[in-house]
């Protein structure tokens, strides 16, 4: 088992997973805020979904991941998974001693934090996250008097690994989740996504609230939190050329999958916002 320090040097690729193509939501936001970082996703296609999944288990999936993406050298992870970030945080960061660890929750909260006036916050995530009260924790943590709502919307990874993201389906399973906030209360003005999948969600379950409600999700938070460590601790890659900067890190995309390469490639194209070559992606096996 690989422990300590990470042997990758500043040319290494930040590695990144989840438990499918979700996590591609933040792998944007990541390569936008990071233009001229390499990265190597991995998504756990074969045993998705993880939110449905006792916290052991995906903390044993967490951990198998990130030893295989460190096997392979990278200089920092990124959990873009809720879930596992939830559930695998403290685990991976006790075995990864000397590796940037980053999870989605915590810059989840913070956005959230900055961006209620109100203080009651809705926090839609998987069961697992739900259950675990990492949200609630952390949200609280930042604004003590804050009222959080957090409600399981597990057909919603469903749905968006299908590629459902608008129809009759997709507003009726939105509108059965969010029965219960239509039950009086005071007026929450936040929504967190706090699932990497729900993104692509986004359009839909803002017609649903209404405009009054701002929505918000971890990624760009999460990005620029990377960001700004790898320049602390001078872990950023030297720009390559500064004519196509903005694109530069993009061919330094590697993608690995535990199951579906082609499905991966065509489902995945939409939450990272640009095609995905299958020859991009490697199936492995953790
Ligand atoms: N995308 C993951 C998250 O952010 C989990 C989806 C699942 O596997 O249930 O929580």
């Amino acid at each position: 088992v690989t422990t300590g320090s990470p042997a990758a040097g500043s040319d290494a690729p930040i590695g990144v997973f989840d438990s499918g193509v979700g996590g591609l939501t933040v792998l944007r936001a990541l390569r936008a805020e990071l233009p001229g970082e390499s990265f190597t996703y991995l998504g756990d296609t074969a045993r998705l979904p993880y939110g449905t999944k006792s916290p052991e288990t995906v903390v044993r999936y967490a951990l198998q991941a990130a030893d295989y993406l460190v096997a392979r050298g990278i200089k920092a992870l990124v959990v873009a998974c809720n879930t596992a970030s939830a559930a695998a945080l403290p685990a991976l960061r006790q075995r990864f001693a000397n590796l940037p660890v980053f999870g989605v929750i915590e810059p989840g909260a913070r956005a959230a934090c900055a961006a209620t006036r109100s203080a009651h916050i809705i926090v839609l995530a998987t069961e697992g996250t739900v259950r675990g009260g990492a949200y609630q924790t952390a949200i609280r943590q930042l604004l003590p008097q804050a009222q959080v709502d957090a409600i399981a919307c597990q057909i919603f990874v469903a749905l968006a690994e299908e590629g459902w993201v608008e129809g009759k389906a997709v507003d009726a399973a939105i509108a059965r989740y969010l029965e219960p906030l239509n039950q009086g209360g005071s007026a929450p003005d936040t929504l967190v996504l706090g699932c990497t999948h729900f993104p692509v969600l986004r359009e839909r379950i803002a017609a649903a609230v209404g405009s009054q409600i701002r929505i918000i999700d971890s990624a760009a938070t999460t990005a620029a939190a990377v960001r700004e460590h790898l320049l602390q601790v001078a872990l950023t890659r030297a720009p390559k050329s500064n004519s196509a900067a903005p694109r530069a890190g993009h061919a330094d995309t590697r993608f690995l999958a535990t199951d579906g390469v082609l499905r991966f490639a065509a489902v995945g194209a939409r939450f990272l916002g640009e095609a995905i070559a299958v020859s991009q992606i490697e199936l492995i096996d953790l």
